[in-house]
């Protein structure tokens, strides 16, 4: 459920970190940053602490920081981030529905020996609520990922595409979380050697077409 539909008044904002830093300067967005906490996934976290900047920098992923704010915008908190790269991804046509196999042979190319259609779509790379000073309770999971979604509406609605996707770890609860928002599992990616924050040896891949 989206805090947003409960209580009317509450107000997000978000911010590029690459306007940040042109604004604020790098010391004080690092201060920014450093107030970011997550103790349910040390990735979410150390991605922020540690990544987001140079990755913004050189254009291998964009961060974006969401606030809550009070109407008046006396009150903001930082509540939370989610980080979007430019990717592509292959789904085998055994796991999609007739609907969408032809929205993926409109949008990307079939190969015929792999049985997959490989496709451009946005990665929600990253996404998780601060959990500093108890700020998560001011913020919904889904209306982080529907901000994400928002963004890569808004990018596919000037340069065209439909869908996005996501990895996550083999967890009940993060399972549910993109499931019950509409996000259908298409595979599994072996980790990489340098991801030794996540637990296990493979992430879920989900995919949405919007
Ligand atoms: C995932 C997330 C955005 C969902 O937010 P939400 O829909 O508002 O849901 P909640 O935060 O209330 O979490 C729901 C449940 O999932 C659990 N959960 C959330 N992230 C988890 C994780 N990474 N590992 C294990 N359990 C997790 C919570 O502890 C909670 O458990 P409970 O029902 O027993 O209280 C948020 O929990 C979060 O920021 N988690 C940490 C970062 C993260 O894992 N991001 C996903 C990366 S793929």
């Amino acid at each position: 459920m989206r805090l947003s539909e409960i209580s009317p008044d509450t107000n997000f904002v978000q911010f590029n970190l690459s306007d940040l830093l042109d604004q604020l300067g790098e010391d004080e967005v690092k201060v920014i940053l450093s107030s970011f906490s997550c103790p349910l996934n040390a990735d979410v976290e150390r991605f922020l602490r540690e990544k987001a900047i140079e990755f913004s920098k050189r254009g291998f992923s964009k961060t974006h920081l969401v606030y809550w704010t009070t109407q008046d915008s006396k009150e903001k908190e930082f509540v939370g981030y989610y980080t979007i790269a430019s990717k592509f991804i292959a789904i085998q046509r055994s796991v999609v529905n007739s609907k969408e196999a032809r929205k993926l042979r409109e949008h990307g190319m079939f190969d015929e020996k792999a049985r997959a259609y490989t496709v451009a779509a946005p990665l929600i790379a990253q996404l998780g609520k601060n959990y500093t000073n108890g700020n998560d309770s001011l913020i919904s999971g889904s209306d982080i990922l529907q901000m994400a979604i928002e963004k890569v509406r808004k990018v596919q609605n000037e340069v065209g595409g439909r869908f996005v996707y996501l990895e996550c770890e083999e967890k009940e609860k993060l399972i549910k979380f993109y499931e019950n928002n509409h996000f259908k599992l298409f595979g599994k990616r072996k980790l990489d050697r340098d991801e030794t924050d996540i637990k296990g040896e493979y992430l879920l891949q989900y995919f949405a077409m919007l």
